[in-house]
C-alpha cells in the first residue's frame, strides 16, 4: 500500500514538473497551449495604443488640431470608411473602464502616447495646456493604482498642425527643438511615476508613409513613389528622418542630464521592423535583403546606437543622405538608449533590383534601396497570407528578426512594443465572427512562441505588448481594420472581449503562476 502511495505521488510530481517545465505543446489547430517559463519575473506583458487612434476628444479642454485632425477632415476620401479620430474609442473619457479591461487581462503595463497638441497646442509658443497635463496625470495615477506600469511614447505620428503650417514640421531642424521642449515638459510633469519612456514611434515607417509614398500627412512625394502635388521622395524622407533622429537624441540627452538620476527610469526609441527573406540563394538577392533592412529599421537604429547611417544607404543615396556633423555625432554618442522598442507584424521575400530589372512595386526604387518586397515566390507565399495585403503570418521571421537585431546590436535590451493581428471587416462580416477571433489567437501564440525561442537563443527581450487593447482608428483603414483584443461597437462604443482577450489573460496567468512556482 505504502509503495502504491509513493508511486502515485511520484507520478503526480512528475506530471506537475512536465506541466511546469515542458518546452511547449502546440495543439492540432496550431495554438500554443503551454510553454516553458522563459519570461523573467520582471517581464512586462501589456497592450499598446496611441493618442490619435484612441483618445478622441479632438477639440476638448484646450487641445489644438493636429496633422491627423486636419488631414482626415480635409481628405475624408483618403480614409477607407471616410472617418476620422474625432471620437476614436473615446479613451479620453473612458480610460477608467479601459483600465478595468486591462485588469481583467492581468497585464502589468500599458503603452500609450502623449498627444502633443493636447499638452502644447502651439508647440513652444503659447504655453502649456494644463488640462492636458491633468489628463495624463490622472491616467498615469489610475494605471499605477491598479499595478499597471505606464510605458509612454512621447510621440506617435501626431503633432500640432501649427508646426506644419509654420515651418514644415519634420523637414525643418526647428522640429528638434520643439520635440526637445515637449520631452522636457513630459519628463518634468510625469517622470516621477513613468519609468519607461520612448521618444518617437516608428520614425522609419512614418517618413516612408509621409514623404516617400505620401499617403500619410503631410502628403509629400514624387513620382514614381506616389501621387502628390508636392514633395521629393528621394530627398525629403532622409531630411525628415535626420531631424527625427536628432530630435530623439535631444530628448534622450535632456532625460539623461536633467532627470534620469533622480527619476530612475529608462528611455528608448521604437522602430518598425519586418523580416526580409532573400527570394533566392543568389548573392544579389541576399545583398538586397540586407539593403532592405538597412533602408528600414537600421536606418534609424544604426545612428541611434552607432552614430552613423548604414553603409548600404550611404552607397546608394550619396549626397541625398544628410551627414551627421561632428557635434551631432557627439550628441548621438552622449544619448545612448537604454533599450530599443521593436514593432513587428510581418515578413516579405526580397528580390534585388540593383543588378537586375524588377517590376515596379514596393521597394523597387532608389529611396527604398532597390529591394522589391514580395509576398510570394512562384506559388509559395511568405508565411500565411491574410486579408490585409501587408500582413503575412510568419512567426519564424520574427525569430530571425530578433536574432538579427541581437547580432547587430549585441546585448541591447528590447521591448516588443507592438505585435498583433488585423481583421479586415467586410460588409458581410458579423460581430459574432469578429469576437470568435481564432486567427488572432493563432497569430499571437505563434509569435509569442517564436519570441521565447529567440530569448532562449539569447535575445535580451524585456517585455511584450499586443497591438492592441481595443479596436481603434487604424489610420488609412479607418475603423474597418480591427486589431483589438476587445471589440468596439462604434455606435455605442461598447467594449466586448474577443476570444483572444481570454486567451491572452490565460497565457499571462499561466506564465505568472509558473514563474511563481519556479521562484518558490
Ligand atoms: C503603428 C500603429 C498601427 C499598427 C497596425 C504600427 O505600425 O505604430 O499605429 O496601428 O502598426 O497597423
Amino acid at each position: 500500500m505504502k509503495t502504491l502511495t509513493s508511486f502515485v505521488i511520484i507520478i503526480f510530481l512528475q506530471s506537475l514538473l512536465v506541466h511546469i517545465f515542458c518546452l511547449h505543446q502546440t495543439s492540432s489547430n496550431g495554438i500554443l497551449e503551454y510553454s516553458s517559463s522563459t519570461f523573467p519575473s520582471d517581464f512586462l506583458f501589456g497592450t499598446a495604443s496611441s493618442a490619435y487612434q484612441y483618445e478622441g476628444a479632438f477639440s476638448t479642454d484646450g487641445k489644438s488640431l493636429n496633422n491627423w485632425d486636419v488631414f482626415t477632415h480635409e481628405n475624408p476620401g483618403k480614409i477607407l470608411d471616410e472617418n476620422n479620430g474625432d471620437i476614436a474609442v473615446d479613451q479620453y473619457h473612458r480610460f477608467r473602464e479601459d483600465i478595468q479591461l486591462m485588469t481583467f487581462l492581468g497585464v502589468n503595463s500599458y503603452r500609450f502616447s502623449i498627444s502633443w497638441s493636447r499638452v502644447l497646442p502651439r508647440g513652444k509658443l503659447g504655453g502649456i495646456n494644463y488640462s492636458g497635463i491633468k489628463y495624463y496625470n490622472i491616467l498615469i495615477n489610475s494605471l499605477i493604482s491598479r499595478g499597471i506600469k505606464p510605458f509612454v511614447t512621447l510621440n506617435h505620428m501626431d503633432y500640432p498642425q501649427e508646426l506644419e503650417n509654420r515651418f514644415q514640421s519634420w523637414l525643418n531642424p526647428e522640429m528638434q527643438n520643439e520635440f526637445g521642449y515637449l520631452a522636457d515638459i513630459c519628463f518634468k510633469h510625469f517622470g516621477n511615476r513613468v519609468k519607461y519612456w520612448t521618444t518617437l514611434n516608428e520614425p522609419n515607417q512614418q517618413v516612408i508613409l509621409a514623404y516617400i509614398t505620401g499617403r500619410f500627412p503631410p502628403s509629400r512625394c514624387s513620382s514614381p513613389y506616389g501621387n502628390c502635388s508636392r514633395g521629393n521622395s528621394e530627398i525629403e524622407p532622409f531630411i525628415a528622418a535626420h531631424n527625427m533622429i536628432l530630435a530623439h537624441a535631444k530628448a534622450v540627452n535632456i532625460y539623461k542630464t536633467k532627470y534620469q538620476r533622480e527619476q530612475k527610469g529608462s528611455i528608448g526609441i521604437v522602430v518598425q521592423t519586418s523580416w526580409f527573406e532573400p527570394i533566392s540563394d543568389s548573392i544579389a538577392d541576399k545583398d538586397a535583403a540586407e539593403r532592405a533592412q538597412s533602408f528600414y529599421s537600421n536606418w534609424i537604429l544604426d545612428p541611434v546606437i552607432y552614430g552613423k547611417y548604414p553603409k548600404e544607404m550611404v552607397n546608394i543615396l550619396g549626397t541625398a543622405l544628410p551627414q551627421f556633423s561632428s557635434n551631432q555625432v557627439k550628441s548621438l554618442n552622449n544619448s545612448k538608449v537604454d533599450f530599443i522598442g521593436i514593432n513587428h507584424y510581418t515578413s516579405y521575400f526580397i528580390q534585388d533590383c540593383l543588378t537586375s530589372s524588377c517590376n515596379a512595386g514596393y521597394g523597387a526604387f532608389k529611396a527604398e534601396g532597390f529591394a522589391l518586397k514580395l509576398d510570394r515566390k512562384g506559388n509559395v507565399s511568405i508565411g500565411e497570407l491574410t486579408d490585409v495585403d501587408w500582413q503575412h503570418i510568419d512567426p519564424e521571421g520574427f525569430h530571425k528578426m530578433l536574432n538579427y537585431l541581437t547580432d547587430r546590436y549585441p546585448n541591447i535590451p528590447m521591448f516588443i512594443t507592438e505585435n498583433g493581428f488585423g481583421d479586415l471587416q467586410k460588409p458581410e462580416t458579423t460581430d459574432k465572427e469578429l469576437l470568435h477571433d481564432t486567427k488572432r489567437i493563432q497569430y499571437i501564440s505563434g509569435y509569442l512562441e517564436a519570441l521565447q525561442v529567440a530569448m532562449r537563443d539569447g535575445a535580451n527581450v524585456k517585455g511584450y505588448f499586443v497591438w492592441s487593447l481595443l479596436d481603434n482608428f487604424e489610420w488609412l483603414d479607418g475603423y474597418k481594420l480591427r486589431f483589438g483584443l476587445f471589440h468596439v461597437d462604434y455606435t455605442t462604443l461598447k467594449r466586448t472581449p474577443k476570444e483572444s482577450a481570454s486567451w491572452y489573460k490565460n497565457f499571462i496567468e499561466e506564465h505568472v503562476n509558473r514563474r511563481e512556482l519556479v521562484d518558490n
